[in-house]
């Protein structure tokens, strides 16, 4: 296959990307770390270095490609808010600007080059089923791409391109290590990428991992919103 990953220099992307390589896939790798790109290059990964949340440089870098047969948009970042009454503007808008629009930034010049049969791949997060506390900008930011996935695999399901969802639980990356609460069943990025491959090859669309934390919080989620928020102001730390 062809496949082109975002977020590859790191975390949950990286590892894809090594263990779609290893399989003899032909990878496209993106990131911004030109350092880590140059150590992943090899015959069969390609690298490409640009910032997803400047629109121009995606598609300049991201047009021109042969057909993709899966396109998975890994690359985000997490800030929480602190301050609740007086909250950062302008942290929500770099959150946004990597997670809703830089996912956009890509999707938008890269699907014109999928056909009947590619995959595109968002990866949110779990985060958007309950308001947890201090997660405003990161949360909301995973709500509005999961809603901008599942209303475009809408119309583009009749054309024949599939698009999945993933929203996974804590996974160890350099991401969560800079969490300082607790992350129950956190799993490695071996795991996680296990899962995501296994379920895109039997043709889910909305993937979630590990199984047992992603159907509680689906359940809590079902929940009257009042219950919702009581939850999720017992959980604050
Ligand atoms: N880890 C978890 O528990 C967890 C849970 C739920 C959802 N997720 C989601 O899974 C995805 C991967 O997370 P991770 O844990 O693997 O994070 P990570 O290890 O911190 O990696 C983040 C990746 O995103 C890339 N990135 C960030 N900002 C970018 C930008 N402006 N332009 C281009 N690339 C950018 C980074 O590239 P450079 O370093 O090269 O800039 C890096 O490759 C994210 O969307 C995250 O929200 C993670």
């Amino acid at each position: 296959m062809n496949i082109l990953i975002t977020g590859a220099t790191s975390g949950i992307g990286q590892q894809l990307v090594t263990d779609y390589a290893v399989a003899g896939h032909q990878i496209w790798a993106c990131g911004r770390n030109q350092q880590q790109l140059d150590i992943m290059a090899s015959n069969n990964v390609t690298t490409l270095c640009f910032d997803v949340s400047n629109a121009a440089q995606c598609r300049e870098l991201l047009t021109g490609l042969p057909v993709l047969d899966l396109v998975i948009l890994s690359a985000g970042v997490c800030e929480y808010i602190d301050d609740a009454q007086q909250f950062d503007l302008e942290l929500v808008q770099r959150v946004f600007a990597v997670n809703f629009f830089g996912m956009l930034n890509c999707a938008q010049p890269l699907l014109p080059q999928m056909q009947a049969g590619s995959k595109l791949v968002f990866i949110d997060s779990m985060s958007r089923l309950l308001p947890f506390s201090r997660a405003q900008a990161y949360g909301a930011s995973k709500a509005a791409i999961h809603y901008f996935a599942s209303s475009l695999a809408t119309d583009l399901t009749p054309r024949g391109i599939n698009v999945v969802t993933v929203s996974p639980g804590f996974v160890k990356t350099p991401m969560t290590d800079a969490n300082d609460f607790a992350m129950p069943t956190r799993i490695s990025v071996a795991e996680a990428s296990q899962a995501i491959q296994k379920q895109l090859a039997v043709g889910k669309q909305s993937i979630y991992f590990p199984r047992l934390f992603g159907w509680l919080l689906r359940l809590l989620h079902l929940l009257p919103d009042a219950i919702q928020r009581r939850i999720a102001d017992k959980l604050k730390n």
